[in-house]
């Protein structure tokens, strides 16, 4: 069975209007979407149920939770409550604060949060393996790992096999290209301003979106050519 993949657009767009025309229009061509604290913070809880009717895709919200897991379980459960398919999570936060997200997930999706794209990231590649681990032990079902950081791609893949999805940012405008993440071992590149400064510019955000979906689908079709041979 082939497995899912392809592009998750990061709409870190603090104006609603613009943020809902370009899932719109891009929405065909991306897996999810990502809302976090820009545009999270500027519109509030309803922006999440706003998108799912402009594009029935999966909307993520990036709490980037990193706090007690009484603090944590509130946070969540509004996301949830509002109509999110998942969160994001920071793994420092550790086994108490992961469990309780999970618990309060239900059938919906939690990611771990477990390194930095930027080189001056505080996150060594141990500490990364420990939030993976807790990670796999609390039942979470995905991690983030950097696009730009590609060996690690492949050695926690190698590591997790199918037991986690792995969420890769830092392509495109952090410099990794479109489909290196997927083809490093990840399931899903979150893609953000590569997509929405193109409709900024006054550009088309389509084109973006579908030179992101194609790279993906091309890397994809020949990793199973591969595995078929
Ligand atoms: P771009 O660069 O494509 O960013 O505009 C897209 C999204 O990626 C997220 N991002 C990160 N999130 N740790 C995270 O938790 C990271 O190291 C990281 N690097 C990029 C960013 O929040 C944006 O939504």
């Amino acid at each position: 069975m082939t497995k899912d993949k392809g592009i998750i657009f990061a709409a870190d767009i603090q104006q609603e209007s613009m943020l809902l025309a370009i899932a719109q229009e891009t929405c065909a061509y991306i897996r999810g979407v990502k809302v976090g604290g820009v545009a999270l913070y500027e519109n509030g809880w309803g922006l999440i149920e706003k998108i799912k009717r402009v594009c029935p895709r999966p909307v993520y919200a990036d709490l980037k939770l990193m706090d007690i897991p009484y603090v944590a379980e509130k946070l969540a459960s509004r996301a949830f409550r509002h109509g999110a398919d998942g969160i994001m999570v920071c793994g420092a936060c550790g086994r108490d604060t992961l469990s309780v997200c999970r618990k309060c997930a239900g059938d919906k999706m939690v990611f771990v949060f477990t390194q930095f794209t930027h080189s001056s990231g505080l996150i060594t590649d141990r500490m990364a393996d420990t939030y993976v681990g807790v990670a796999l032990e609390t039942g979470c079902d995905g991690i983030q790992v950097p696009a730009n950081r590609p060996v690690r791609i492949g050695k926690v893949r190698e590591w997790v096999g199918d037991g986690l999805k792995i969420v890769s940012c830092g392509i495109g405008a952090q410099g990794a290209p479109m489909g290196s993440a997927i083809k490093a071992g990840a399931d899903y590149e979150i893609i953000g301003r590569a997509i929405y400064e193109r409709a900024l510019a006054g550009e088309s955000p389509r084109e973006a979106a579908v030179d992101a979906c194609h790279a993906a689908e091309l890397v994809d079709k020949a990793m199973n050519l591969l595995t078929l041979s």
